[in-house]
């Protein structure tokens, strides 16, 4: 395992003032966001709406990589550029999504347990030879009634470290994300409890398994009450019991933290980083790794009207702009 390479792209990754672009969703999650706009989704819609995306200039300047589905990295701008070697040539890293999706845990309605560990080896070779530089394997953790159960909690836990090891070994830089979901009615308290457990697992597993800390990104959510919790918390509780439960449960010398938006809004989730950085304090950078909240803009002026090509690129780089100053504690709601 190359350490001096993978610690250099995961620098790369969280570089001062970056973060990354997540354009990773499943054709089943993509078709749900175009039919909500009516937009049909097919190959080569999403093709255009992702070349969109990767040819927005300026992008650069607060996105320091993508992450892509498979379909994507394997597709190619109108003049014949592949999607990564685009994305190399704008100074931006080209990351994939390897996990095949959350499945049922069994034993344990209402849980989930992220699959896609068997053939991983080869597929991990191809992407390498397309051009990925880091990878994303997302796993849920749902809080409710009962749960999550240590058995949901450990199996992704273990699931997530075998697949780490696997990216090191190809020369891939691992994000690790487990997403505890915000749908719910739980209190801030219990999904600090949650969270801190779920890191504190999953860090004993990626050690276990011998992956090095610092060539590993870790993808989080941040520490909230529940959407439905009648009691919400504000800017600085939320950056302060996030702040709290990371260094509680993260270790000191990981590569780089990045939160997902996981419906948030985007000036809210824009916001919320930015406290973070403002408070610091931390030994990692804490940064984003945003699909909804950078994308949503875009994406609706480019359905409104396919020719708008242009305008919805610049309300896509505008976005990771804000979210670029945030990772540095330098966004202020004022410049929405
Ligand atoms: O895995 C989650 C996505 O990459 C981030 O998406 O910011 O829309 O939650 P989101």
């Amino acid at each position: 395992m190359d350490i001096a390479a993978l610690t250099e792209t995961a620098k790369a990754m969280v570089a001062p003032g970056k973060g990354i672009l997540a354009i990773d969703e499943s054709h089943g999650t993509c078709k749900k966001r175009f039919d909500a706009l009516g937009v049909e989704c097919n190959e080569e819609s999403r093709r255009t709406y992702r070349q969109l995306l990767i040819t927005a200039d300026g992008l650069n300047e607060g996105v320091s990589g993508l992450i892509l589905f498979d379909e994507t990295l394997r597709q190619k701008t109108d003049d014949g550029t592949a999607f990564p070697a685009e994305l190399a040539k704008r100074g931006m890293l080209p990351g994939i999504k390897v996990d095949m999706g959350a499945k049922d845990l069994a034993l344990h309605a209402g849980e989930k347990v992220t699959e896609g560990l068997t053939g991983l080896r080869e597929r991990l070779a191809e992407y390498k030879e397309l051009g990925a530089k880091f990878a994303k394997w997302r796993a849920v953790i749902t809080i409710g009634d009962n749960m999550p159960t240590d058995a949901c909690i450990m199996g992704n836990a273990h699931g997530l470290a075998r697949y780490a090891a696997l990216c090191q070994e190809a020369g891939i830089v691992p994000m690790v994300e487990p997403e505890i979901i915000l749908e719910g009615d739980h209190t801030m308290e219990i999904c600090y409890e949650v969270s801190v457990k779920t890191w504190k697992m999953l860090f004993a597993q990626l050690a276990q398994q011998g992956v090095a800390p610092e060539g590993t990104i870790l993808k989080t959510s941040m520490i909230l009450p529940g959407k439905a919790c009648p009691q919400q918390a504000d800017l600085d509780t939320i950056a302060n019991k996030t702040i709290e439960g990371l260094k509680e449960g993260v270790p000191d010398n990981i590569g780089g933290i990045v939160f997902l938006s996981g419906g948030q809004g985007d000036v809210e989730a824009t916001e919320r980083l930015n406290r973070m950085n403002q408070i610091g304090g931390f030994p990692w950078a804490l940064s984003f790794s945003y699909g909804r909240s950078i994308q949503r803009p875009a994406l609706k002026i480019w359905s409104d009207n396919q020719e708008n090509v242009k305008e919805a690129q610049a309300a896509l780089a505008k976005r990771g702009k804000f979210n670029g100053l945030a990772a540095l504690g330098k966004y202020s709601t004022d410049m929405e």
